[in-house]
C-alpha cells in the first residue's frame, strides 16, 4: 500500500520589530526608492534580544502541532533548516524537542541556506513515504539580522527574521507531497557564504576585525543564477508529479525579490493572481519564507482542499529545490474551541517541567557514587593503576 505524506499543520512565528527601507536610509547609504524598486521589498522584521532561531522554531512549531491536532509525543522527527542555527553544536532541532516534549523524536538540523525548507521537507516526505516515521516535523527559522553587515548595503536590506513549520503526516488517502526536485552546485559557493566560523577559518581577532562573519553576497551572480534555476526546477517538479503548469492553483517562491519571483512566473506562465507574494513586509526570511508564505496563503484563504501548490527555493550552496503537493485538509481551517488550546498550553507547560526534572535527576545522578565501589569520574587514572 502506498503511503502519503500529507502537509496537515502550519504554523509561523513573526518578530514583532519592524525596520522600514526609511529606518534603513538613516543608517547608511541607501533609500526607499532603491530598495523597492531593485527587490519589492518595504520592509523586515528583526529580532529582539529575547528572540533567536530556537524560540521562533518552537513559537511555530506549537503552532503548526496545535492546527495538526497533534500531541508532540507522537513526533517521529524534528528537521530544523536553517543559516543561523541557536549553536554550530548541538542542534536547534534537540532544543525544539526539549521544549515541545517531544519525547520520542529523532532530531537534526539542515543546512541547505534558503532552499532548505525544501530539503527538509523533501527528507521528511521521504521518512514516510519510506514507512520510517508517521509524523515529521519540517521547521524552517532564521534570526538572519545576527549575521548581517550593517556597514553592507548590499546585503543588509534584503533579509528579515522569522520561522514557519509544517506536520507532515502518513495517510494513505493519495496526495500531499508529490514530487520534489533538489539541485546543487558548489563551483558558485563563494557568491554567498559566510566566509569565518567553520574548520576553514575558525573565529580569530582577524576573522572579527575583517568582518568575516557576516553574510557576504555577490548580488548579480545569485540573481543570475536564481532567475536560471527557479523555474526550472519548479517545471522538473511539475513534470515528476505528473502535475501540468496550467493545473497549477497556487505558487510559492522563495521569496527573495519580486523580480525574480517575476522572471520565474513568466518562464512558468503563471498568472500573477496564482502567485503568492509577501516579500514586501518581511524581506527575505532565507528558509523561513515558504513556509511562513504557506501559513499567510491558508490564512488568506487562497489554499483549498485539492488545490495543487508549487513551492521552489534557491539559495547558497548554491543550492534550490522544488515540491509539488495537493493540499489534502478539508478548508476553511476550522478554529480550536477555548477548552482545546488551554489543553495545549497545559501540554507545553508539562514539556517544560518534564525538561527541568530530567536536568535535576542527571544532576543529582552525578551526586551519587558508583555502585560497585569509586567513582571513576572522581578517582584519578593513577590510583586506579596501582590498585
Ligand atoms: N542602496 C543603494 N544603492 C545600492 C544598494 C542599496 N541598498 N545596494 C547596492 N547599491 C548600488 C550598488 O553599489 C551599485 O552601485 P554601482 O553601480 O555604483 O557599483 C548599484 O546599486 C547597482 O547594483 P546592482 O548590483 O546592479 O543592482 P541590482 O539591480 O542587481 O540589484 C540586488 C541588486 C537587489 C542585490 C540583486 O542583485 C538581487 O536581488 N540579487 C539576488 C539576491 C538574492 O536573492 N539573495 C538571496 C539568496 S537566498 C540565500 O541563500 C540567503
Amino acid at each position: 500500500m502506498t503511503t502519503y505524506a500529507h502537509i496537515v499543520g502550519w504554523g509561523k512565528y513573526i518578530p514583532e520589530k519592524v525596520v522600514t527601507n526609511h529606518d534603513l536610509a538613516k543608517i547608511m547609504d541607501t533609500s526607499d526608492e532603491w530598495i523597492k524598486s531593485r527587490t519589492g521589498i518595504s520592509e523586515r522584521r528583526f529580532a529582539g534580544k529575547d528572540e533567536s532561531t530556537a524560540t521562533m522554531a518552537i513559537a511555530a512549531a506549537q503552532l503548526a502541532l496545535d492546527r495538526a491536532r497533534i500531541t508532540p509525543s507522537a513526533v517521529d522527527l524534528i528537521i530544523v533548516a536553517t543559516l543561523c542555527p541557536e549553536h554550530v553544536f548541538p542542534s536547534t532541532a534537540c532544543l525544539v524537542q526539549d521544549a515541545i516534549g517531544a519525547t520520542h523524536a529523532g532530531a537534526y538540523d539542515l543546512s541547505a541556506a534558503c532552499a532548505g525548507f525544501i530539503y527538509a521537507l523533501s527528507m521528511g516526505t521521504a521518512m514516510i513515504q519510506s514507512s520510517m516515521a508517521k509524523v515529521v516535523l519540517v521547521i524552517g527559522s532564521e534570526t538572519v539580522s545576527r549575521v548581517l553587515d550593517v556597514q553592507d548595503r548590499n546585503t543588509y536590506p534584503l533579509f528579515g527574521d522569522g520561522a514557519g513549520a509544517v506536520v507532515l503526516q502518513a495517510h494513505e488517502t493519495p496526495g500531499g507531497v508529490l514530487a520534489t526536485v533538489l539541485g546543487s552546485d558548489g563551483s558558485g559557493a563563494e557568491h554567498l557564504c559566510i566566509p569565518a566560523g567553520g574548520s576553514k577559518l575558525p573565529a580569530s581577532r582577524e576573522t572579527v576585525d575583517q568582518r568575516l562573519h557576516y553574510i557576504k553576497m555577490n548580488g548579480r551572480e545569485v540573481y543570475r543564477f536564481a532567475t536560471r534555476v527557479m523555474g526550472r526546477a519548479a517545471k522538473q517538479a511539475c513534470e515528476k508529479a505528473g502535475v501540468a503548469l496550467n493545473e497549477v492553483d497556487l505558487f510559492i517562491p522563495h521569496q527573495a525579490n519580486i523580480r525574480i519571483i517575476e522572471s520565474a512566473s513568466k518562464y512558468l506562465k503563471i498568472s500573477e493572481n496564482k502567485v503568492f507574494t509577501n516579500l514586501n513586509k518581511y524581506g527575505n526570511t532565507s528558509t523561513a519564507s515558504i513556509p511562513i508564505a504557506l501559513c499567510e496563503a491558508i490564512e488568506a484563504g487562497r489554499v483549498h482542499n485539492k488545490d495543487k501548490l508549487v513551492m521552489v527555493g534557491f539559495g547558497g550552496g548554491l543550492s534550490w529545490g522544488a515540491a509539488v503537493g495537493q493540499w489534502g485538509v478539508p478548508m476553511p481551517y476550522k478554529q480550536h474551541g477555548w477548552w482545546y488550546k488551554s489543553l495545549r498550553w497545559m501540554v507545553y507547560r508539562w514539556a517544560r517541567v518534564r525538561s527541568a526534572t530530567i536536568r535535576l535527576s542527571r544532576w543529582l545522578e552525578s551526586l551519587l557514587p558508583e555502585e560497585n565501589g569509586a567513582d571513576p569520574y572522581t578517582t584519578p587514572v593513577k590510583e586506579k593503576h596501582k590498585e
